[in-house]
């Protein structure tokens, strides 16, 4: 299964939630790579790997080489080094072809760009995954994306940086939940900890695996999981 991360609003959540889902299905036995689609490589750094342009490598010389970064867990690791992004659909989708069957659940995170990159990405998904972050008014940019996004891949939207104290949250939630039919992901709640995590060049499930956020991520592997074994059945 190919789960790409995507929103092209900046700074909603992508990172977090492809990197923290990845961990989490690989702490539940699941054979996963983490494709760090983004250049900027952050994905990359917040596992701790080296920066180097292992997707380009892939994606134009069919060189797949991923660092085992940990049980269960591979990685492709990007570098702001190397810049492409014109590549074809076609010779994604083959690249992707030629590897999926070795893992249980391949997670793609991307930049917040409308580059053919990230558009063959969207086209290789089995499913899409739209974080949406309920502090900013995010959820307007959320009709736009349903009009470019292949839709019916797309298995949900998450909620990110949810507050359940504050009315805001609150109403951005039913607001997105109106907006995209319910297709509302368990939601991620506002945590001091993502930060901290980031900082540590941890992952925040292994950082700090009792906080709020953690719980969060964990329970929305599940029910990725859950939506992804219903639809193939
Ligand atoms: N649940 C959360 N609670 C608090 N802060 C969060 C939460 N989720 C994400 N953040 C913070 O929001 C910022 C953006 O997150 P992230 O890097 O995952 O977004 P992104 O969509 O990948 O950004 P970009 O578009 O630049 O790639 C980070 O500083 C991150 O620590
Ligand atoms: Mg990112």
């Amino acid at each position: 299964m190919i789960l790409v991360v995507h929103n092209q609003k900046g700074g909603v959540g992508k990172t977090t939630t492809s990197v923290n889902l990845a961990v989490s299905l690989a702490h539940a036995n699941m054979r996963v790579l983490l494709v760090d689609g983004d250049l900027q490589g952050n994905a990359t750094d917040e596992l701790s790997c080296p920066l180097e342009p292992r997707v380009a490598r892939w994606i134009r010389h069919d060189i797949f080489e991923p660092v085992h970064a940990r049980e269960n867990l591979d990685v492709l690791s990007s570098s702001p080094d190397e810049e492409w992004w014109d590549v074809a659909v076609d010779l994604v989708q083959r690249r992707f072809s030629a590897i999926r069957s070795r893992y249980d659940m391949i997670v793609v995170d991307t930049a917040p760009s409308r580059s053919p990159w990230v558009t063959s990405l969207l086209q290789a998904a089995d499913a899409i995954l739209v974080p949406v972050d309920l502090a900013y008014h995010a959820v307007a940019g959320v009709d736009h994306l349903l009009k470019i996004v292949p839709t019916h891949r797309l298995i949900g939207f998450v909620p990110i940086r949810l507050d359940r104290r504050t009315r805001q949250s609150a109403i951005m939630l039913e607001a997105l939940s109106a907006s995209t039919g319910n297709l509302v992901a368990p939601a991620i709640r506002t945590s001091i900890e993502v930060d901290r995590a980031a900082q540590s060049g941890k992952p925040l499930v292994e950082y700090a695996p009792h906080s709020t956020a953690s719980q969060d991520y964990i329970e929305l592997a599940g029910w990725v999981v859950t939506r992804l074994v219903a639809q193939a059945g």
